[in-house]
């Protein structure tokens, strides 16, 4: 048995497509397990740059990609993103999409965006995809599945129900237009269609690759701190992005993994609202987020950016279990004088090392700063630790040391050849 987790270690965005892609090679399934299209994941190899957002990034080399019970999974995007992805050459032959997955409506699509309008100054931010509303109806048992969109009376039965109700919410308290049942259903009819040579009950297939020693490779979505209960809540996304959320959402024990991966830029970023306390709003902000091309992949939307956080990654260490670290974009780092790690929090005089759960303290957090001597060195090209500036190796041992496990991978360029290795992956 081998398995391997793919964690954002922080708000996401850390890179997580890159790597997967990386360690796919290596693998011979990948699981997306939770989260949906509000995630954007790129993978650049061979001068081509694919962006997944539903589709487990496996299917750019053609391996085992299995969307999990986990994932909520818009079908008319999915429609998109294989159109999208198939004039780039791919193919879905190796896609398998589970029975159980949620499906996310366009009612759920209308109500975060009427939901996040109605919140004015407090709005959270989201993507605007549905997959909190999608993630409410399947916590109130209202979810319609996979599984009841490919049975035409079930499907019928579950959306008229569904869009009766939701109606009244759209128009009474939104006062917005209310959706047609014939036009959501007909539309949803048809998509099943493109769906069903995809679908299974992946738990079986996941079981019997986990029973017969195959290297499975479980995809993450968000980060660490936008987990439900782990995160900032209420700005977190609905999902579990810790690696507790592989178990339920790809339907497997916890003795089925072995290691996870927490995947952490060199610095931090976050999009959509929410404290974050080394946030830079001044000129070295402006620079990581052009030179790092900080940007949404799914909203376009420009990141927020700030320095490397150790409260927040040793936390990540904590929640998850990680046992190796992948540091990311460690190459937007060059140019910069001095940069800076944050060690801990100063709150009221008072020092803080964990990560603290209410907002209200930690919006008064005060970083407590290390500082190091930058470097102007192009590291880009570098393919061992050995080829990188002593200034940057200084960095990357003293990242080590305060989180406490192993710096496994370093990524130096957006490529996938741009990637050193210092780990070992599936215990090979
Ligand atoms: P994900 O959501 O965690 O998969 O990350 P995204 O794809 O949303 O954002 C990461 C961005 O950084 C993408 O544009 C990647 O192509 C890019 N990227 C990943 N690793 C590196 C790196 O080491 N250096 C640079 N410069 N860019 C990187
Ligand atoms: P990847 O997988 C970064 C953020 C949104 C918002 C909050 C809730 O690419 O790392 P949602 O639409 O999920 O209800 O939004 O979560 N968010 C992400 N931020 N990367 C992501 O995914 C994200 N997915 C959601 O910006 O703050
Ligand atoms: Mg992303």
């Amino acid at each position: 048995m081998s398995s391997l987790v793919i964690i954002g270690a922080q708000w996401g965005d850390e890179g997580k497509g890159k790597i997967t892609d990386y360690l796919t090679n290596k693998a011979d399934v990948v699981v997306r397990y939770q989260g949906g299209n509000n995630a954007g994941h790129t993978v650049i190899a061979n001068d081509v740059t694919y962006k997944l957002h539903l589709i487990p990034s496996g299917i750019v080399q053609n391996k085992p990609s299995i969307v999990g019970t986990g994932v909520a999974l818009d079908p008319v995007w999915l429609a998109e993103e294989m159109r999208i992805l198939k004039t780039q050459g791919l193919c879905f032959d190796n896609l398998m999409i589970d029975k159980r997955t949620h499906l996310i409506m366009p009612y759920h699509r209308l109500l975060d965006e009427l939901n996040e309008k109605s919140l004015g100054e407090k709005e959270i931010g989201t993507t605007k995809r549905g997959v909190g509303p999608c993630y409410t109806d399947k916590t109130k048992r209202i979810g319609i599945r996979v599984c009841d969109l490919m049975n035409k009376d079930i499907f019928a039965e579950k959306l008229k129900e569904n869009i009766t109700k939701v109606n009244v919410e759209i128009k009474e308290i939104y006062g917005a237009q209310p959706l047609d049942y014939q036009t959501i259903y007909d539309e949803y009819i048809a998509l099943a269609e493109v769906m069903r040579p995809y679908v299974q009950d992946t738990t079986v297939m996941i079981y019997d690759y986990i029973k017969t020693g195959k290297k499975v490779l479980f995809e993450g979505a968000q980060g660490t701190l936008l987990d439900i209960d782990f995160g900032t809540y209420p700005y977190v996304t609905s999902s579990h992005p810790t690696s507790a959320g592989v178990c339920i959402g790809a339907g497997v024990g916890p003795t089925a993994i072995d290691d996870v991966l927490g995947i952490a830029k060199a610095y931090t970023t976050r999009v959509g609202r929410g404290p974050f306390p080394t946030e830079l709003n001044d000129e070295t902000g402006e620079y990581l987020r052009q030179k790092g091309f900080e940007f949404g992949t799914t909203t376009g939307r420009p990141r927020r950016c700030g320095w490397l956080d150790m409260v927040i990654l040793r936390y990540a260490v904590r929640v998850n279990g990680l046992t190796g670290i992948a540091l990311t974009k460690l190459d937007t780092l060059t140019g910069l004088k001095t940069i800076k790690i944050c060690t801990g929090y100063r709150c009221e005089g008072e020092l803080i090392n964990d990560f603290p759960p209410e907002l209200d303290i930690l919006e008064k957090c005060e970083p407590v700063y290390e500082e190091f001597e930058g470097w102007e060195e192009d590291i880009t090209h570098a393919a061992s630790v050995n080829e990188l500036c002593e200034n940057a190796k200084k960095y990357i041992k003293r990242i080590e040391e305060l989180c406490a496990v192993p710096i496994d991978l370093i990524s130096v360029g957006p490529d996938r050849e741009q990637t050193i290795v210092t780990g070992n992956f599936f215990h090979e």
